[in-house]
């Protein structure tokens, strides 16, 4: 795959596909940046080049309508703020005003366009969309990794239609990492899986089995889990109609030599109310009419204790409802446990990144992937469609 580093960038109008979809408050405030300054780096670097940028991004889903709630216009804000630059936000993101106004750019101006989920060609990976947008550059750049996983224009049919394409240092970051994790890992691996529900997380457990040596499971998806093995688990989540495969997980696991671990105690809550009256209780002993809600402290430190030996870990999903504070001290004894590790820690995917921030751990993990939906797929064993585009 071509990268950056392979382009003649100077002088060049250069189109980067990035992930702004970043998270807004009711004022369209940016919540955490962290998507905007992870791909400084190439920004930068672009810069340094005397290149043109040409930016865009989607925001959302505003499903083929221009929503004005989800316009690009305060990142193109704290862009500026963190680039030290001017960065001018375009109107749209396809059109004869785009092309004028990239036409007129200087070496070193930045212009970012206009949320391209506002056009519904973006999600179909519309040919003509994605020659529309071609049309803006000479060179070509994904430093979009978190909506590498999808099938839409400015990603896929775009390479295709531009002269030169390549991969920005935060896709080739994160896929690097990731085969770290993965093709040829120091050993032991654990990997630890949280969330809700197995639903979602089915195909990376199945991918799982094939390369890890420990598997930890949390969150509101070990009930299901437990419940296969004849536990009375209350009013807990619980999904019925998964237990079979939760059970087949079970006996993979065993048949594979894989250690899988359960949660042995359960912070639970007689609702699901950040005031409802809490107790911690051993797994065989959840109050009918009571439900788990977070791993429990036996638990916490019991999955400590798997960590010691591991070299390689890999985090999706959190232990309990982390967002209450009731909830939240099994994933954060969990941050701890990966952050105190001797391990390459790799942390990804739902809420697990915003788990890590919270729990003040960030600088003390290896790689903190921005992809949600992407690092998923990646954990599934699934080739990013955007990184065969490139690769094409
Ligand atoms: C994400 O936030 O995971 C990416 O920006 C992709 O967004 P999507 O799930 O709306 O395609």
């Amino acid at each position: 795959m071509k990268t950056i580093k392979d382009m003649d960038l100077s002088g060049k109008r250069v189109f980067f596909r990035v992930d702004f979809n970043v998270p807004l408050d009711e004022h369209q405030n940016i919540t955490d940046d962290s998507r905007i300054r992870a791909v400084l780096p190439t920004l930068e670097y672009a810069l340094d080049h005397n290149a043109k940028l040409i930016i865009a991004s989607h925001m959302g889903r505003p499903k083929g309508k221009v929503v004005p709630v989800l316009s690009l216009s305060p990142v193109a804000k704290r862009l500026g703020r963190l680039l030290k630059k001017e960065v001018i936000i375009a109107k749209d993101c396809i059109g004869s005003e785009i092309k004028a106004l990239v036409n007129k750019m200087k070496r070193g101006d930045v212009v970012l366009l206009e949320n391209l989920r506002f056009h519904s060609e973006e999600q179909k990976n519309d040919d003509a969309f994605a020659r529309a947008l071609a049309e803006l550059c000479d060179v070509y750049i994904n430093d979009a990794f978190a909506v590498s996983h999808r099938t839409n224009a400015s990603v896929v049919a775009i390479t295709k239609f531009v002269p030169v394409s390549g991969a920005g240092f935060l896709l080739q970051r994160e896929l690097d990492y990731f085969k770290k994790a993965m093709a040829d890992p120091q050993r032991p691996v654990v990997a630890i899986v949280g969330g809700a529900k197995v639903s979602s997380k089915i195909g990376a457990l199945e991918n799982m089995l094939r390369y890890v040596d420990k598997l930890i499971i949390g969150g509101a998806m070990a009930n299901t889990f437990l419940k296969s093995i004849g536990y009375d688990l209350g009013k807990s989540k619980v999904e019925i109609d998964l237990i079979e495969v939760a059970a087949s997980v079970l006996r993979k696991a065993a048949e594979s030599g894989i250690k899988l671990y359960l949660p042995v105690d359960a912070v639970v809550a007689s609702h699901f109310d950040a005031r409802a009256e809490i107790k911690i209780v051993p797994m065989q002993e959840i109050p009918q009419n009571w439900m788990a809600l977070d791993i429990g402290p036996a638990t916490s430190l019991l999955y400590s204790q798997v960590l010691y030996d591991a070299k390689t870990i890999i985090w999706n999903g959190p232990m309990g409802a982390f967002e209450m504070d009731a909830f939240s001290r099994g994933t954060f004894a969990m941050a701890h446990s990966v952050a105190n590790s001797y391990a390459l820690s790799i942390v990804g995917g739902g809420d697990t990144d915003v788990a890590v921030h919270k729990s003040g751990e960030t600088d003390r993990i290896t790689y903190i992937s921005t992809g949600g939906g992407a690092f998923l797929a990646l954990l599934e064993g699934k080739t990013l469609p955007a990184v065969a585009a490139l690769n094409a």
